[in-house]
């Protein structure tokens, strides 16, 4: 048993130290080279269990991560809640009509706040005992606490975080300090998507308004690969023809074309005029990623967002929101999406899993890339190995 010495601060504790860099993070790896002369990244990168801890420290908590539709919290009260970059988060709109963000953590032992992905709440209560904090943060009700001594409410209040939204989608920054605003990271994608339907009539134009979308319903599915293995295979067209030979029938595979910018890479290509399984024939298909974690799969008339997540170091989970333009045929539409993308991931998840095994046999370190069509995948390596720079740089902190 231990005794409190009088001079000793009672208040939260800091946060943990940051993850030091990955004894198998090498200054040689952090080169970058054009795509056509790079290689791939170290196997270790997917597979040495510290990199997990320095992948969420460093790149996850540094960047914004999507939390769900902003409809859902257009009014007053009204509150979503998720886990992004391993941490519970609600984001909840106060009286005043101001969007707020906290950890989902009660000071007291760590209860969560709200336990719904979504609802309505004029105080967030903590659903352990039931501590409640007004929608700024500030504790406010402490039950059965009067004999507790040196306890001043003001020190226990919600540890705030970063909300922006962007389109009608709603996004956290856990280190806003260390990242960039929401704004700069996706300037110019919606510009594009408007430009793609310049000429054409105004109700197709504002097939393309995603802030305009409603939402319609969210997948998770769980993959026994690490995180970057999923993102990796998003990111190229290579393995359509031996993984998806059917969606490959649909999309039209000699035009397809990856353009990358600063902080996200396109990959598009038209639907097939004969084809009508996964959108309006001769329409431009856009699949953006937006680094680290983020794809916006968009169809005239339909958006969907997904979020990958880490779970552990060989095993990620992503999250499939659907989004819809006010089209009477909506909730069809929905339906058969659920059940292409539900074929499509069943094999995006097999190849990924047997990926992970891969990477982790003695056979395996580094590859190359595809000059035509693996511009995508070199995009977010180059992005992770400046995140991994920038982490090691600075050190110690
Ligand atoms: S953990 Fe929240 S009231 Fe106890
Ligand atoms: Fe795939």
């Amino acid at each position: 048993m231990s005794t409190t010495h009088p001079h000793t601060p009672i208040g939260p504790a800091a946060p943990d130290a940051p993850p030091r860099p990955p004894a198998a993070l090498k200054a040689d790896d952090l080169t970058t080279r054009p795509l056509a002369t790079s290689q791939t990244i170290p196997s270790a990168w997917y597979t040495d269990p510290e990199f997990h801890a320095f992948d969420r420290r460093y790149v996850l908590e540094r960047s914004w991560q999507y939390v769900g539709p902003a409809s859902r919290t257009a009014e007053p009260f009204s509150y979503i809640s998720d886990f992004v970059a391993g941490n519970p988060v609600v984001v909840v709109r106060d009286r005043g009509g101001t969007l707020r963000a906290f950890y989902n953590v009660c000071k007291h032992r760590g209860g969560p706040l709200v336990t719904a992905p979504c609802g309505t709440a004029r105080m967030l209560q903590c659903q352990y005992h039931g501590w409640t904090y007004r929608l700024d943060g500030m504790l406010r009700g402490v039950p059965r606490f009067d004999r507790t001594e040196l306890f001043d409410k003001r020190d226990y209040g919600l540890t705030e975080i970063a909300v922006a939204t962007w389109e009608g989608l709603v996004f956290v920054c856990l280190r806003p300090d260390e990242t960039p605003p929401l704004a700069e990271i996706m300037d110019g994608i919606r510009e594009r998507i408007e430009a793609s339907e310049t000429g054409h009539p105004a109700a197709a134009r504002s097939a393309c308004d995603l802030a305009s979308f409603q939402f319609a319903a969210r997948d998770t599915y769980d993959v026994n690969a690490n995180w970057k293995v999923y993102v990796d295979n998003y990111l190229e067209g290579y393995h359509l023809p031996l993984v998806h030979p059917e969606l490959c029938d649909l999309l039209d595979f000699g035009t397809y074309n990856t353009e990358t910018f600063d902080w996200y890479s396109l990959q598009h290509s038209p639907i097939r005029a004969d084809s009508d399984a996964c959108g309006p024939a001769n329409e431009q298909a856009y699949y953006y990623f937006v680094f680290p974690n983020l794809m916006l799969n968009i169809l005239p008339g339909r958006l969907q967002v997904n979020r990958v997540d880490q779970v552990r170091p060989n095993a990620c989970s992503v999250v499939f929101d659907y989004y819809y333009g006010e089209l009477p045929t909506a909730a069809d539409r929905a339906a058969a999406d659920r059940t292409f993308s539900d074929r499509v991931q069943a094999e995006d998840i097999d190849i990924c899993e047997h990926v992970q095994r891969g990477l982790e046999s003695n056979a395996y370190d580094r590859g190359r890339f595809s000059y035509d069509l693996e511009g995508g995948v070199h995009h977010f390596q180059t992005r992770l190995k400046r995140a991994y720079h920038r982490a090691t740089s600075v050190r110690p902190e």
